[in-house]
């Protein structure tokens, strides 16, 4: 089945990166071109691109067009500038480990070439395009996986936007909910508004209409109402970062979402490559938490919605415990607890 939304979020153009411009869906559709190193870091850091594989894709477009800025440097000085230019576009966003992941990629390539700078930058763009179609392929892996799991006429409850926007096409949550969509036209959607970027409101709503799958917007404190009417079948949703045991960091409010499906007996889903995983770390409490903007809590559309001289905290993203999780959907096929065995199953079968 050919979906509407299977243009690229996030590509590289010759000698730019082309991507959605993901800050103004859905009032505007637009591509922006990012052309300089520093303008990728911001573009990053103010999700103009956003979602864990597609910031990674960014991260790696953001070597490239460092090294194009360097590419007059003697090759002995131009080596360890990208290195640090690419460290440095690393802390563009801290949660979403296919930022680092990515990045590392590039770096391998910089450290293992053998050849000059016009050969390393022509390299860099080759390592780009290669994983931006991996990508691809290995969302619709995970759809394809995770469409066995969808029962027939299910109501599928996602939060923020793990879509085709979230990565350079197809999607991972959202993958499985086209995947299943393509075999069951009865299957619908359930969208969490996703406070405070609105993320599930503004970008996941927009892409499954443009898909004609049908999706009902509710804000993000209605799931348990939801789900004790029986109205929600299941969970699916992305992630940002899983840890060797299965915890998995995702957009703020997830856990909520998790604990609410388990007290109802709903599965709970993660849907996410294996890029995604982070087996250096043992478990969920070592993953960082972006803290954003206040303004984003205090202001809608530009405007003050609570009382001046009060206290705001704005952690981006929260770590639901493995034991509420009922699987994550790889690319690999569908890991069960134990975690622990399961993702280190998934990562000896071969090398990503
Ligand atoms: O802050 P965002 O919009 O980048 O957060 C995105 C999410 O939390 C997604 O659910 C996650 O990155 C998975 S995307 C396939």
């Amino acid at each position: 089945m050919e979906f509407k939304s299977k243009i690229k979020t996030i590509e590289w153009v010759d000698t730019y990166s082309k991507m959605v411009d993901q800050s103004v869906v859905p009032y505007e559709y637009k591509f922006v071109n990012i052309t300089g190193g520093q303008e990728m870091f911001d573009a990053i850091r103010n999700m103009i691109v956003r979602g864990a594989p597609a910031i990674g894709i960014a991260g790696a477009h953001g070597v490239i067009l460092y090294a194009q800025e360097g590419r007059d440097k003697p090759l002995s000085e131009f080596i360890p500038w990208l290195l640090d230019k690419a460290e440095y576009m690393k802390t563009s966003r801290p949660t979403a480990v296919n930022l680092m992941w990515a990045v590392d990629k590039q770096i391998d390539i910089i450290k293992n070439s053998k050849s000059d700078v016009k050969g390393i930058i022509e390299e860099l763009k080759q390592n780009a395009i290669k994983l931006e179609n991996e990508d691809i392929e290995i969302n619709k892996k995970i759809g394809d996986y995770g469409a066995e799991v969808v029962p027939k006429g299910a109501a599928i409850l996602t939060h923020c936007n793990a879509g085709a926007l979230a990565t350079v096409g197809y999607g991972t949550a959202l993958g499985v909910v086209r995947s299943a969509y393509a075999k069951d036209n009865t299957i619908r959607v359930f969208a969490d508004e996703t406070r405070p970027r609105q993320q599930g409101a503004r970008i996941t709503t927009f892409e499954l209409a443009m898909d004609g799958i049908p999706v009902t917007l509710i804000t993000d404190g209605m799931c348990s109402y939801f789900m004790k009417k029986g109205m929600i079948d299941m969970v699916v949703v992305g992630a940002d970062r899983i840890a060797a045991n299965g915890d998995t960091a995702n957009k703020i409010g997830t856990y909520t979402v998790a604990i609410a499906a388990k007290y109802h007996n709903i599965p709970f889903y993660i849907a996410a490559p294996l890029s995604t995983i982070d087996i250096s770390i043992k478990s969920g409490d070592e993953i960082p938490i972006e803290e954003r903007s206040h303004e984003e809590v205090t202001h809608i559309n530009g405007k003050r919605i609570c009382a001046e001289g009060i206290n705001i905290i704005n952690p981006g993203f929260d770590v639901t415990p493995n034991e509420l999780i009922t699987g994550i959907i790889t690319e690999k096929g569908i890991l069960r607890p134990d975690y622990n065995k399961s993702i280190a199953d998934a990562f000896n079968k071969d090398s990503i």
